[in-house]
């Protein structure tokens, strides 16, 4: 009788449980290793202020551009770089891209802001566009004029990759010197004919324009480099794939992606070619330690962001891997990209510690004055749009990198 009630209460407790989480594999697996996260594993903030500061951050808090909407430019990057004014000239402007999610999880297109002081945003509009139907692929100006010349297979390819139910994530831009234009590499995803999961394709998309206001060119999406031979690959069914991910340029203008790959569950590094179109060598013949570097098998980390800090020491801060919940951060440093990388463990202090406070990584800046910021995404799952920024000094203590909450603050005086 016992064994009979104990069987219904487990029986219960399973369908509760899956009528939270779902059946998705993903989500279980996401909510088994946010089980991991100790003590702050529930944490949400609830006390933020509704509206971000006229002259602070406000972590947390709605942030609205010049015009008064929400700022669009989640999982985004944020960097200080010289662009074009009104009359042509070149002058430095902090620069904000990222994912305008006003469509939801899909179809998202890319959008710019710019600041001149980090708290009031101007909107520059969208500037890589997902396409809505082939009619408009080519029939609206905008895209006919952008893939001008383009064969029918080329246009397929374009509009299978970026039409607007694929996944587009993450957007990241470099000024390329050399070519003297600017290359945004995003994660391009959608599901495949074989399987019906959206993130299934687990490509990086790369596009080009001549300014960062766009309109970029989507050139072309690929697999990146591989577990190499003699190593165990912790997910051989699927080689080469690419979801979260990040740009690096160093100081000798050689860039880099960092990308979550073997499905999620190992980071790699790889050197791209010198207009950072493409990886400066093709994953069949990438070696190991010179073109790339696999990092930290199985250990399951996603969003990554890559910096170098003025002593000269790379860092490598990720998330763990729970989708849209929030989870611990880890950073990893190292003398060398294709060094040897050390773990550093969590980079933030305090309450909330243990959940990023309640955000996940997409980005470290430095602002004009060299104080480094840390820019995270709170999503909400439920209003992907409203999702919101936060945003935290950064203080390296000694060799190591650490973040702690404030409620409001300002660059000039941290
Ligand atoms: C996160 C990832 C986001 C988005 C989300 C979807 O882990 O960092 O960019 O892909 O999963 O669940």
């Amino acid at each position: 009788m016992k064994k009979w009630k104990y069987g219904c209460a487990l029986f219960l407790a399973v369908c509760v449980a899956a009528s939270i989480i779902g059946t998705d594999p993903y989500r279980i697996a996401d909510a088994f290793s946010r089980l991991g996260q100790g003590p702050d594993f529930l944490y949400k903030w609830k006390d933020v202020p509704n509206v971000q500061g006229e002259q602070d951050f406000t972590p947390g808090a709605q942030w609205k551009d010049e015009e008064g909407n929400l700022i669009q430019a989640h999982g985004g990057q944020v960097q200080y770089m010289e662009v074009p004014d009104e009359n042509g000239r070149k002058k430095k402007q902090y620069v904000w891209i990222g994912e305008n999610k006003s469509t939801g999880h899909f179809g998202n297109c890319f959008a710019v802001y710019t600041s001149d002081d980090l708290y009031h945003w101007e909107c520059r509009g969208d500037v890589l566009r997902s396409i809505a139907s082939w009619q408009q692929l080519t029939e609206d100006p905008y895209f006919t004029e952008l893939y001008k010349g383009c064969s029918q297979e080329e246009l397929k390819e374009i509009f299978s990759c970026i039409h607007a139910q694929a996944v587009m994530e993450r957007p990241k831009m470099l000024y390329n010197a050399a070519t003297d234009q600017y290359v945004i590499w995003f994660h391009s995803d959608d599901a495949t004919s074989k399987n019906t999961y959206k993130y299934d394709v687990g490509m990086a998309g790369v596009a080009v324009s001549d300014s960062p206001f766009g309109p970029f060119r989507f050139l072309h999406r690929q697999r990146l480099s591989q577990c190499p031979k003699g190593e165990i690959d912790c997910y051989p069914f699927s080689k080469g794939e690419a979801r979260d991910l990040n740009l690096f340029q160093d100081r000798d203008q050689t860039a880099y992606i960092v990308y979550t790959s073997e499905n999620n569950k190992t980071l790699y590094i790889s050197r791209l070619n010198e207009s950072y179109t493409d990886l400066c060598t093709d994953p069949e013949n990438a070696v190991s330690g010179k073109d790339f570097m696999r990092l930290f098998p199985g250990a399951m980390r996603e969003a990554p962001v890559l910096i170098r800090g003025e002593n000269g020491r790379y860092y490598l801060m990720s998330s763990s891997t729970t989708g849209w919940m929030s989870n611990q951060a880890r950073v990893w440093s190292a003398d060398s990209i294709f060094g040897t990388w050390q773990n550093d463990g969590n980079p933030c202090i305090g309450v909330g510690a243990n959940v990023t406070f309640d955000s996940q990584s997409t980005c470290l800046f430095r602002a004009e004055n060299g104080q480094w910021i840390y820019y995270g995404d709170r999503w909400n799952a439920k209003d992907l749009a409203d999702s919101r920024y936060i945003w935290l000094p950064v203080q390296f203590a000694g060799e190591r990198l650490t973040i702690s909450w404030k409620e409001r603050w300002r660059w000039e005086e941290p």
